[in-house]
Formats: structure tokens, C-alpha cells, sequence
């Protein structure tokens, strides 16, 4: 018993080393600092996107729902609602502040629901939809990797 435990907390020690050298190597410490590019954005511009962020999230929280209960045709449902038919017009100040990137693997990811949609209802087969799921969330990775929203606390006046 007593030697399991040592064996055990000489894992966990190795494990921990493990996760250190690997942070390390990673970078994924705990960060003091974000150093993402900054959207430097006015409140309502800020919501905008936030708003559609958290429908991303409520359509995928249905979508995965869906899939687990392979019904396809659901699942291509939520994933047509996070197609083009979620875009909203940009206003032009605001689309002047997004990064040319930014704007590509926005319109990418909204394109790949759509395709994924198709694809749901044609195949009818969850696993397969999922993994094309897993790809398009790499562009959420992505995006959220590079990019940070700022909001001025006052209107710089200009
Ligand atoms: C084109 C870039 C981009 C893409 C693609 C993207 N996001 Fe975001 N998302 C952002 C940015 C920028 C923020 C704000 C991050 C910050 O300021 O720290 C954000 C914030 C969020 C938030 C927080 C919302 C809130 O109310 O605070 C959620 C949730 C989110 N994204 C989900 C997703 C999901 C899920 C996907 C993929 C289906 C996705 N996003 C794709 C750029 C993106």
C-alpha cells in the first residue's frame, strides 16, 4: 500500500516535470501579459462581435447536442444557423478595423458550417461530421490566439 503511494506521488512528480518542461517549451504558463493584437474597438462594436462569439458558443452547445443523439438533421440545422445566414452586415467603420485576417477565417468559419451542414445531411454520419467540427473549430483556436478586443474607457474624440 505504502509503496503504491510513493509510486503514485513519484508519477504525479514526473507528470508535474513533465508539464513544466513542456510549459516551458509551450509557453503556456500562466500569463502576466497579453500580447494578442488589439481590435481597438468602441463599446457597441466590442458587443457586436461579442454577441455573435456567444452564438457560436449556443450553436455549438446544440450542434454537439445533436450529434450525440446522431440526429443529423438537427445537427445540420445548428450548423446552417452559423453558416453566411449568421453574418450581419459590417459596418463600414467597423469592418475598416478588423485585420484583413481576421476577416478570413470569420467568413472561412461561417463558409465551413455551411459546408458542414450539407455535408450532415447528406452522409448522416456524426463522427464524420464531428471531425469536420474539430477542423473548424482549429479557426476559433486560431483567431482567438492572435487577437484580443480593447475598448478606450473614453471616446479618444477623434
Ligand atoms: C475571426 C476571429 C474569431 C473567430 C473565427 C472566432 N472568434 Fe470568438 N472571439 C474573437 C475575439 C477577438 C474575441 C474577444 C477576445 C478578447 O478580447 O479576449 C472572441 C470572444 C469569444 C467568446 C467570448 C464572448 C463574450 O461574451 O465574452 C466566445 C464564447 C467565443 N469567442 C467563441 C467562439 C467560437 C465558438 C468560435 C468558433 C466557432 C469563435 N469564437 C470564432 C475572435 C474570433
Amino acid at each position: 500500500m505504502k509503496s503504491q503511494a510513493i509510486a503514485l506521488a513519484a508519477a504525479l512528480a514526473l507528470n508535474l516535470n513533465a508539464a513544466i518542461a513542456a510549459d516551458t517549451h509551450t509557453d503556456h504558463h500562466v500569463p502576466d501579459h497579453d500580447d494578442r493584437v488589439v481590435l481597438d474597438l468602441n463599446p457597441g462594436e466590442r458587443a457586436m462581435i461579442l454577441t455573435e462569439m456567444r452564438m457560436f458558443l449556443d450553436g455549438l452547445q446544440k450542434m454537439t447536442g445533436a450529434l450525440g443523439k446522431q440526429d443529423l438533421q438537427a445537427a445540420a440545422e445548428a450548423s446552417r444557423n452559423m453558416g453566411q445566414k449568421m453574418v450581419h452586415e459590417v459596418p463600414a467603420e467597423l469592418r475598416k478595423k478588423l485585420p484583413q485576417e481576421f476577416r478570413r477565417l470569420g467568413f472561412s468559419v461561417h463558409s465551413d458550417f455551411d459546408q458542414i451542414a450539407l455535408d450532415a445531411e447528406s452522409m448522416k454520419d456524426a463522427s464524420a461530421t464531428l471531425n469536420q467540427l474539430s477542423g473548424t473549430l482549429q479557426k476559433c483556436v486560431q483567431c482567438h490566439s492572435m487577437y484580443q478586443i480593447q475598448t478606450p474607457a473614453h471616446d479618444a474624440g477623434h
